[in-house]
C-alpha cells in the first residue's frame, strides 16, 4: 500500500492545471467521495496494526498535498476574476503620473538653433547610417587617415562602405550636392564613435554643424558669427580665441576657445588655469570639398564649424559625467527644465 501511496503522491506533485476545469477534474479524481483518496482510506482499515502509524501519516500527507495543489491553482484562476469584479473602485483618484521634462541636450540644441536662426541659418538633417563618400572621402579624408580606423568608426555589417556617421560634417556634403549657393544652414544630429564609455566619452553623442557658402565669404565673416554665438550662448562678456588647427575638409582650420566664464579669464581650476575653454572646430571650406560637390570654387567660398552639444551643455551646466545624458533618470533631467 505504501508503494501505491507514493505513486499517487508523485502524480499529485507533478500535476499542474491550465484551466479551472482541469483543476475541478483533479479534485474529483483525488478528493471527491468516490475519489482515489477515499478508496485508500477505505483500504486503510485493513492495514496491519504495526504499519498503521506509518501508513496513516503518509495518507494524511497525501491528502494535504492534493488540497494544497487545489488551493494554489484556485487562487490563480479566481484571483483575476475577482479583481475584475470588485477590486476596481472607479471613484478613486488616478495614480499620479510624473510629468517628464525636456532633455538638457534638446534644450541646448534648441538654444543653438535659435541663436543661429536669428542670423538666417535654417536646419537640415541627414542620415545616421552613412556611406564612405559622405562621411570621409568627399570631406577630403585621405585613405590612410586615422579617423577611418576601425577604432573610431562603427562599420555596418561587413560592408566597409557603410558606417554610422562619425560627425555631422557628412550632412554638409549631402546639402552641397543637392542645393545651390547661397547655403546658410545648421545640421544638428547624433554621431557615433567606437570609444570606450567613461565619464568623458561615449559611443554616441550629438553635434551641430554650421555651413555658409556664398560669393566672397571670408574668415572674418566666420570669426564674427562665432563671436556673436559665444556671446549669445555664454554671456555678453565672453571673448573668443582662434587657434590654428587641422581638419581635412577646411583650410585654414581653427579651434575656438571662449574665455572662461567662471573666472572671467583670470585662470581657475575649471579652465586649468589657462583662462580659456575649447568649444568648437571651424575653418574655411576646402576648395576641393566644394568641387567634390560640384560647386565652382572659383566663384564660391564658405566656412564651416562643428561643435559637440554635450560639450556645450557640460560647460553651461557643469555636468561632470557624460553618461548621465543617456540614463534618463528623471531626477537628473528635471533640474534643467526652467534653466534656459
Ligand atoms: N567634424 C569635426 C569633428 O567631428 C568638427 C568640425 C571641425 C566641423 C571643423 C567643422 C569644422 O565643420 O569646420 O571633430
Amino acid at each position: 500500500m505504501q508503494e501505491k501511496i507514493k505513486e499517487i503522491q508523485n502524480e499529485i506533485e507533478r500535476f499542474s492545471a491550465k484551466s479551472a476545469e482541469e483543476l475541478e477534474n483533479f479534485r474529483i479524481k483525488y478528493l471527491s467521495k468516490k475519489g482515489l483518496l477515499s478508496g485508500l482510506f477505505e483500504e486503510f482499515k485493513n492495514v496491519l496494526p504495526e504499519e498503521r502509524k506509518q501508513v496513516g501519516m503518509l495518507l494524511n500527507d497525501l491528502k494535504n498535498a492534493a488540497q494544497n495543489k487545489i488551493n494554489e491553482f484556485k487562487q490563480e484562476f479566481e484571483g483575476s476574476k475577482e479583481t475584475e469584479k470588485s477590486d476596481t473602485d472607479l471613484t478613486l483618484p488616478a495614480n499620479f503620473i510624473e510629468i517628464g521634462s525636456r532633455h538638457p541636450i534638446s534644450l541646448i540644441r534648441s538654444k543653438i538653433i535659435e541663436i543661429y536662426s536669428r542670423i538666417g541659418f535654417t536646419v537640415s538633417e541627414g542620415p545616421e547610417i552613412e556611406d564612405d563618400w559622405h562621411n570621409f572621402t568627399a570631406l577630403n579624408f585621405p585613405e590612410e587617415h586615422p579617423a577611418r580606423d576601425m577604432q573610431d568608426t562603427f562599420f555596418i555589417q561587413k560592408n566597409p562602405d557603410i558606417a554610422l556617421r562619425t560627425h555631422t560634417s557628412s550632412v554638409q556634403i549631402r546639402v552641397m550636392e543637392n542645393e545651390k549657393p547661397p547655403i546658410r544652414k545648421l545640421f544638428p544630429g547624433r554621431v557615433y564613435r567606437n570609444e570606450a564609455i567613461s565619464s568623458r566619452a561615449h559611443c554616441f553623442f550629438h553635434q551641430v554643424e554650421g555651413l555658409y557658402i556664398d560669393k566672397d565669404v571670408s574668415f572674418a565673416d566666420l570669426k564674427q558669427v562665432l563671436l556673436y554665438f559665444a556671446k549669445e550662448m555664454f554671456g555678453e562678456n565672453t571673448e573668443i580665441r582662434l587657434r590654428p588647427s587641422y581638419f581635412p575638409f577646411t583650410e585654414p582650420s581653427a579651434e575656438m576657445d571662449i574665455s572662461c566664464f567662471l573666472c572671467g579669464g583670470k585662470g581657475c581650476a575649471f579652465c586649468k588655469h589657462s583662462g580659456w575653454v575649447e568649444i568648437l572646430g571651424c575653418g574655411m571650406v576646402d576648395p576641393s570639398v566644394l568641387e567634390n560637390c560640384k560647386i565652382d570654387s572659383k566663384i564660391y567660398s564658405g566656412y564651416a564649424f562643428g561643435m559637440g552639444i554635450e560639450r556645450i551643455t557640460n560647460l553651461k551646466y557643469r555636468v561632470k559625467d557624460i553618461r548621465l545624458f543617456s540614463e534618463n533618470d528623471i531626477r537628473f533631467l528635471k533640474q534643467f527644465d526652467s534653466a534656459i
